[in-house]
């Protein structure tokens, strides 16, 4: 550990120097102080070193670029919860030197004497002076261990870390061979190393996205071009499932995406859907992993943004960037009208009859944490009944649970059938007077079943229970309306319908919305504050309390712009297709087992395969550049209710194509023949 050479006391307060108002030493010239006494730390702020700074702090790079300011501001105080900050707030608890906590800024950034009692605990040692940077960077990190600076580390910097296991992950091992290869002076965190990954790089070659099929017998099947022959063989042979796979995969090929170049147009019922014309518009799907073009599987988890929501965020950023609703200048109102005009096209999107039924939160798991910890919490009482069913994400069972637990409520779970289809007639033996909502999926992230939810709420409503439905896998695949399906709730999250992370919607009927309590909070969801009462704003206001994820509600309306441009049910059509395609070259390969084969299905398609775990085989297929998720998708009970922990689980977005599936299967082929 490094220590100071110097006493930084000795040089403070000096007689005549500036003082706060409290009497305290002026704030700035502590700050730069601090900044002097520190930069001469021995290694203070050398070039990062990879190597020798991550053994040094247990794997976890330790120091930061050059560039980094030592301290970023003076008026960078620790932020709560912090365990650097006192137990009121911000502070060092310097003896002789008790600033009301979080008052004076930069006191904080002195050396300290013996911190708080309550925070000993859990510091570094009392000489390191710290202070975030404004990214958040912590300005020291070379002098704090990890596992006792909230702030120090990997995880803030989004950089990966060793598991708990104390492996690697997969992509901390890709990261390392990265750094290996990188030049020395390279940055330890990959989202600064400009010259190797990002966007300071040279311009580079990429790939054009393949605007041919693959070649079908890479696995066994016969050629595209002998399509033609194979037509009589389906005629002569009907009974042969061998030639008829093919031909019918050929069928479906070319109704997902549009004739083989070579083949002349045929009339179509609607415009086609140019997908190889919608993957330029995804500058993400030109990166190349591991050597080979991305293939994004992975959209139930999150899906890619277009290039029109990355340049409406850069646009707000750049043009429109403040806070909303509470100031008399240009900007605010720019950005008021940006983010009020995103909530209208959500509305639209969803069908909603009006903009004050639509509440932005951070994303689906927020969004139903509202309706149970306001609706539910008003609502249900001991005893009473909330009907779940057995697809749901946790996201849909933890908060109704939580509900539960403090209420004396019970919950009830709709039984699935083989298929992984919710049974309607064991539904609807669970509801009763008793029931007081019923949240359902609309569709399944684990299986891609689609859920009839429209006879769930109508079942609901026929015993006075409310309905909320879960969208998050639904409002990219699929026309929604909320007047139709009549839900009372209706929520959704930004990123997996193109739109950005962090951002998400509640779509709640009017009349319920107006009745509910506020479930958090603070500025900008008020009409009036004394210290006696606070009167509340109307919904949205009421539940959207603090400065929220403006500039990401403004991505999330040109998400759904782009969406409508498309056309969802282009989009459905599709993605039908694609989803049948998948299906029927995946199912007959070796040792897979499909789980989840509901007639109705969107998107998903999961499985597991004999001889390998899910890892296994997504580790594999990332070989090859193509991200699944392999793991229980956070909807462990499904799972189970198949007798498995983890699936692999290659989910579709309309920017996929036939010929990414016959990549994927072409490798599960070859996995197949090894065990
Ligand atoms: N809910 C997301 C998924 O299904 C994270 O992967």
């Amino acid at each position: 550990m490094t220590t100071p050479t110097a006493d930084p006391l000795a040089t403070l307060p000096l007689p005549g120097t500036p003082v706060s108002p409290a009497g305290l030493p002026d704030p700035a010239l502590l700050a730069r102080l601090a900044n002097e006494f520190f930069s001469a730390l021995p290694g203070g702020v050398a070039a990062p070193d990879v190597s020798a700074a991550s053994a040094a702090v247990g794997g976890v790079p330790s120091a930061l670029p050059a560039a980094a300011p030592l301290v970023a501001s003076a008026s960078n105080p620790a932020p709560a919860g912090s365990p650097l900050a006192g137990p009121g707030g911000t502070g060092t608890g310097l003896p002789g030197m008790s600033p009301p906590q979080g008052y004076v800024p930069g006191v904080n950034l002195l050396p300290g004497a013996p911190t708080h009692v309550l925070s000993l605990g859990n510091r570094a040692p009392g000489l390191a002076p710290h202070a975030a940077a404004q990214r958040g960077i912590p300005d020291n990190v070379q002098m704090i261990a990890p596992a006792l600076e909230p702030r120090a580390g990997s995880a803030v910097l989004g950089v990966p870390e060793l598991n708990g296991a104390g492996e690697r992950s997969m992509a901390t091992t890709q990261l390392a061979a990265a750094q290996a290869d990188a030049p020395q002076a390279a940055s330890p965190f990959y989202f600064v190393d400009a010259a190797k990954y990002g966007w300071r790089g040279e311009p580079r070659e990429v790939a054009a996205p393949p605007l041919d099929f693959g070649d079908p017998r890479a696995f066994g099947l016969v050629a595209e071009d002998d399509l033609g022959d194979l037509l009589p063989l389906v005629q002569r042979t009907p009974d042969s499932p061998h030639a008829l796979y093919v031909f019918e995969n050929a069928q479906r090929r070319e109704r997902a995406e549009g004739p083989h170049p070579a083949a002349p147009l045929a009339p179509a019922a609607h415009p086609p859907f140019d997908v190889h014309a919608v993957r330029r518009d995804f500058p993400i799907l030109q990166e190349r992993v591991n050597g080979k073009q991305l293939i994004w599987f992975d959209n139930a988890a999150t899906t890619h943004k277009p290039q029109a929501v990355i340049d409406r965020l850069a646009y707000f950023y750049a043009h429109e960037n403040s806070n909303i609703h509470r100031a008399a200048h240009t900007l605010a109102g720019r950005a008021t009208d940006a983010y009020e005009q995103a909530r209208e096209t959500v509305r639209r999107f969803i069908g909603a009859s009006s903009a004050e039924e639509i509440l932005f939160v951070r994303g689906t798991t927020e969004a139903i944490n509202l309706v149970a910890k306001s609706w539910g919490v008003q609502h249900v009482g001991a005893g009473d009944e909330i009907v779940l069913s057995h697809l749901e994400h946790h996201a849909n069972i933890v908060p109704w649970q939580q509900l539960a637990a403090q209420t004396g409520a019970v919950l009830r779970v709709i039984p699935v059938d083989d298929s992984g289809q919710v049974l309607l007639e064991e539904y609807r033996k669970l509801l009763s007077d008793r029931t007081k909502i019923v949240a359902v999926t609309q569709v399944s992230n684990a299986l891609g079943t689609i859920v009839p939810v429209k006879d769930i709420v109508e079942m609901a409503h026929r015993v006075g229970a409310k309905a909320l439905v879960d969208g998050a896998q639904s409002v990219s695949h699929m026309r929604v309306d909320v007047q139709s399906i009549d839900a009372d709730f209706f929520v959704f999250s930004g990123h997996k319908i193109f739109g950005p992370t962090g951002i998400g919607v509640v779509y709640g009927k009017r009349a319920l919305l107006e009745d509910m309590p506020p479930w958090q909070g603070g500025g900008n969801m008020i009409t009036d504050v004394t210290f006696e009462r606070t009167l509340f704003q109307p919904p949205p206001g009421r539940f959207e309390a603090g400065t929220g994820n403006i500039a990401d509600a403004v991505g999330l309306g040109a998400a759904l712009d782009y969406v409508t441009r498309l056309g969802i049910e282009n989009i459905a059509r599709y993605e039908h297709d694609l989803l049948g395609y998948a299906t029927s070259v995946l199912a007959p390969v070796p040792g897979v087992r499909l789980i989840g084969t509901a007639p109705d299905k969107a998107s998903v398609l999961s499985f597991v395969m004999k001889g390998y775990s899910p890892e296994e085989v997504g580790q594999a297929l990332n070989e090859e550049g193509i991200a699944v998720r392999a793991g229980h998708h956070c909807a462990q009970p499904i799972l189970r209710r198949y007798g498995l922990e983890a699936t692999v689980r290659p989910s579709l977005a309309f920017f996929n194509t036939c010929d990414e599936v016959d990549t994927m299967i072409a490798v599960l082929r070859r996995l197949a023949v090894r065990r």
